[in-house]
């Protein structure tokens, strides 16, 4: 899919005092494309997935899917377009405790294909789909993530700083998964880590809440 922001600024009011998290960012995330936005914490990096995942509001501007306005859709429509078309990646990867690896990663599947699940499992690289989260090192939890995002075959794959808590060699390892694991979805990564750029066909970089 196409995801296009045209000027959006989100404006957050928190005790009398508002603040602009973004200001007019106009991006495209062409189909199937490669993206990294770098900014350094407080940027407003989360602020931009949200909005892009169409689960938070913006103060202006517009947000097209395919071309298409998505100011005027109900709450859902945009849970149908979430969960047909995007994959979330989030800062704080969002496993159940109490759900084993291969749980985590079905729990919203559509499908009931087990079969898709297993496969997708084995090429990201997790073997021990029986464990819990807690049982595993961060790098595995953060593949399940990817998993999670992963297993409806999204259009669009949002992650939010997934490499934060990695190494460096995981870090490299875990962008060749990414890339090997989306051939046909577009895939946008927030990051304050340079070093992923060379994995990447667009950069974007994010201060104060401008984009250049
Ligand atoms: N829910 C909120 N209410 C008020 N201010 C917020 C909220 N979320 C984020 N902010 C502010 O917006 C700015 C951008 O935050 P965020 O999008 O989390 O940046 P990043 O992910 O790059 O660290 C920060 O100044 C932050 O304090
Ligand atoms: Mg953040």
């Amino acid at each position: 899919m196409t995801l296009e922001l045209q000027r959006v600024t989100k404006t957050y009011e928190q005790g009398g005092i508002s603040k602009d998290a973004l200001k007019e960012v106009t991006l495209k995330i062409k189909n199937d494309s490669f993206n990294l936005i770098i900014g350094p914490s407080g940027s407003g990096k989360s602020t931009l997935i949200s909005i892009a995942s169409l689960l938070n509001t913006i103060t202006s501007g517009e947000i097209l899917i395919n071309g298409n306005e998505t100011s005027n859709l109900s709450e859902n429509e945009k849970y149908h377009i979430r969960r047909d078309e995007i994959g979330i990646i989030y800062q704080r990867e969002n496993l159940f405790p109490y759900l084993n690896v291969l749980e985590n990663v079905t729990l919203s599947q559509i499908t009931n294909d087990k079969e898709y699940a297993g496969g997708l499992l084995n090429k990201i690289g997790l073997e021990e789909s029986d464990k819990f989260p807690d049982e595993i090192p961060a790098f595995d939890q953060q593949r399940t993530a990817l998993a999670q995002a992963l297993i409806n075959k999204p259009s669009i794959i949002l992650a939010d700083e997934p490499t934060g808590e990695l190494n460096y060699s995981e870090t490299r390892e875990y962008m060749s998964i990414l890339k090997r694991s989306t051939k046909d979805c577009a895939v946008l990564v927030v990051s304050n880590n340079s070093i992923l750029e060379e994995f990447f066909d667009n950069i974007y970089f994010l201060n104060l809440g401008r984009l250049k």
